[in-house]
C-alpha cells in the first residue's frame, strides 16, 4: 500500500532540490539580488505544489523515470509561481497576502514583482530546452515545450486571465458555458499541462484513447480544483488557505458559488471529481498516487448532501 504522505514528501523533497539548483544566490549578483531575492521568496518553500506533483504520479504511472520529470515538474510550478505573482498584482486581483506571507509586489515593489513573473516564465523553458535538466528524447523535449507554452499563453491560462479581468468589470449576466471556460483557461489548462507533460516520454506505447481519457482527466480535475478554490474565498479559513478570503464577491469575479450558489456548486464539484476519478478507471494499481493525489486535493464540502456517499 501507497504511503501517500511520504510520497508526497520525497517528490516535494526532490522538486524543491531541483528548483533550487535553477535559482541563483542573491549574492553572487549584488547588483541584481534584490530580482533574485524576489524569485527564491517566490519559489522556494511554497504552496501545495498540486502541479509538480501531478507531473511525478501520472509520469510514474507511465514508467518514466523520475529523473525524466524534474524537468518538467520544475518548469510547471515556475510557471504557476509567475501567474501567482502577476494575479496578485494591483492591476489584476490585488492582493497583499499569498501563501501566508506577504506578496511578491508587497514584500518587494511592483516592478520587481513584474520583471521576476517574467523572469520565472522564461526560466521555465530554459530548463525544459535543457538536455542536461531535461534529459528526454528531443522530439518530445519540444513536445513538452510546446503543451507547456500553449496551455500557458494567449489560448490558455493567460486568456483565462484576461476572460477573469472582463468579467469582473462587466455588468450583464455571466453565462455558464462562459464561467466555465474561464476555469478551464485559467486553471485548468495548466493542470492539463502537467498530465501531459508527465505522460510524454512513457516506455509504453500508449492507445489513443487513454490519451485522450488523461487530458480529460485532467480538464475534469482543473476545473474541479478552481471551483473548489471559489467555494473556499467563499467559506473557507484564512489560516489555512494562507491567503485572504472573501475577495471573489468584493471584486465582482465569475465564480461557481457566485453563479450557482454554494450548495449547487459544492454537488457540481462531486459530480465532476467523479467524472474525473473515472477516466482513470482503465489504470492499474500504477495509478496509486494518481488517484490518492486526486482524492487529496479535491475534498467533499460538509454542506453538499452526497458527500459521504460518492467519494470512497
Ligand atoms: C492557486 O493555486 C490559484 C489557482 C489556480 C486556484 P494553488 O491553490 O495551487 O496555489 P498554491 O501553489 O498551493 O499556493
Ligand atoms: C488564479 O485564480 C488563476 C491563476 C493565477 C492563473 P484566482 O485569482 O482565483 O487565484 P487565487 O484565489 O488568487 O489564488
Ligand atoms: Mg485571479
Ligand atoms: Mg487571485
Ligand atoms: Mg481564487
Amino acid at each position: 500500500v501507497l504511503d501517500f504522505e511520504r510520497y508526497v514528501k520525497t517528490r516535494c523533497d526532490r522538486l524543491e532540490h531541483f528548483l533550487k539548483q535553477c535559482l541563483p544566490q542573491p549574492s553572487v549578483h549584488p547588483r541584481s539580488a534584490r530580482l533574485y531575492e524576489a524569485l527564491r521568496y517566490t519559489v522556494l518553500d511554497a504552496g501545495k505544489r498540486l502541479r509538480p506533483l501531478l507531473v511525478y504520479a501520472t509520469g510514474e504511472a507511465m514508467g518514466v523515470s523520475l529523473d525524466k520529470l524534474d524537468a518538467p515538474a520544475a518548469a510547471i510550478e515556475l510557471i504557476h509561481c509567475y501567474s501567482l505573482i502577476h494575479d496578485d498584482l494591483p492591476a489584476m486581483d490585488d492582493d497583499a497576502i499569498r501563501r501566508g506571507k506577504a506578496s511578491c509586489h508587497k514584500a518587494f515593489d511592483e516592478a520587481t514583482a513584474i520583471l521576476a513573473g517574467d523572469a520565472l516564465q522564461s526560466l521555465a523553458f530554459e530548463i525544459l530546452s535543457n538536455p542536461r535538466l531535461n534529459p528526454a528524447e528531443p522530439l518530445q523535449q519540444v513536445a513538452r515545450i510546446q503543451i507547456l507554452a500553449k496551455n500557458s499563453g494567449m489560448h490558455g491560462m493567460v486568456e483565462g486571465q484576461i476572460l477573469d479581468m472582463a468579467y469582473q468589470d462587466r455588468s450583464e449576466p455571466l453565462a455558464y458555458p462562459d464561467l466555465c471556460e474561464i476555469h478551464l483557461k485559467k486553471t485548468a489548462a495548466l493542470i492539463e499541462a502537467s498530465v501531459m507533460c508527465g505522460m510524454l516520454n512513457t516506455p509504453k506505447t500508449l492507445e489513443n484513447k487513454h490519451i485522450l481519457a488523461l487530458k480529460s482527466y485532467a480538464r475534469c480535475l482543473g476545473l474541479c480544483f478552481q471551483i473548489q478554490d471559489d467555494i473556499l474565498d467563499a467559506i473557507g479559513d484564512e489560516k489555512t488557505l494562507r491567503k485572504k478570503t472573501g475577495r471573489d464577491q468584493e471584486k465582482n469575479k465569475a465564480t461557481f458559488p457566485g453563479y450557482l450558489g454554494l450548495e449547487e456548486s459544492g454537488i457540481q464539484l462531486l459530480k465532476l471529481h467523479q467524472k474525473a476519478l473515472d477516466h482513470l478507471a482503465w489504470m492499474g494499481p500504477e495509478a496509486e498516487a494518481l488517484l490518492a493525489l486526486s482524492k487529496t486535493f479535491i475534498r467533499p464540502f460538509h454542506f453538499c448532501p452526497s458527500s459521504t456517499t460518492t467519494l470512497q
